[in-house]
């Protein structure tokens, strides 16, 4: 039994593992999901000021979170290295050619969303501010370093 339990925690631990291998050895993945989550979090957000979802300060903490989290962990390095403009992506070659406008770039969503992360929105309003200050920092680096979808 307890063989069994260690083998079962080892075979989990390996899967875990190997996915995490898989998204290093995958960066245009890598932050694809990432760029998904945060647009997932943001468009919750979005659901809340157009009334489509109810006004929820706890849920709303917690997608403010999800960007300035998801955004912290964007290591320019491994998910974006060098050759990987190459493939399924819409990033732009601008982000290789000129990298400090784009570490600026990162750095100012990685700022305004902790920022904004701090407080629970406590009405429609405050989501609105959050949205007014995060969403610029989006846009900012999209009308450069992403291939604008036809
Ligand atoms: C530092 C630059 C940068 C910032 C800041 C940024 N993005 Fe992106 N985003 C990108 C790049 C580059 C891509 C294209 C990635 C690819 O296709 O390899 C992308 C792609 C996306 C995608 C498409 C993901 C997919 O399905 O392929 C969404 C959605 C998205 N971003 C949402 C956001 C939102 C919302 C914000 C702000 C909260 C944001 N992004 C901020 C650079 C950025």
């Amino acid at each position: 039994m307890a063989l069994k339990l260690t083998s079962a925690i080892a075979a989990f631990l390996i899967a875990g593992f190997a996915s995490t291998a898989f998204s290093a050895d995958d960066p245009i993945k890598l932050r694809q999901e990432t760029m998904k989550a945060i647009g997932g979090a943001v468009g919750s957000l979005v659901k809340m000021v157009k009334g489509e979802t109810p006004f929820d300060a706890a849920a709303a903490q917690q997608a403010l979170g999800t960007v300035a989290t998801k955004a912290k962990g964007i290591d320019i390095a491994s998910y974006f290295p060098a050759g990987s403009d190459k493939g399924k992506t819409e990033a732009k070659a601008t982000i290789w050619s000129d990298p400090d406008g784009f570490k600026a770039a990162l750095a100012k969503l990685q700022t305004v969303s902790a920022e904004q992360a701090k407080t629970a929105p406590q009405s429609v309003d405050d989501i609105k501010k959050a949205l007014a200050a995060v969403g610029p920092a989006c846009s900012n680096c999209h009308d450069t370093y992403r291939e604008k979808k036809s």
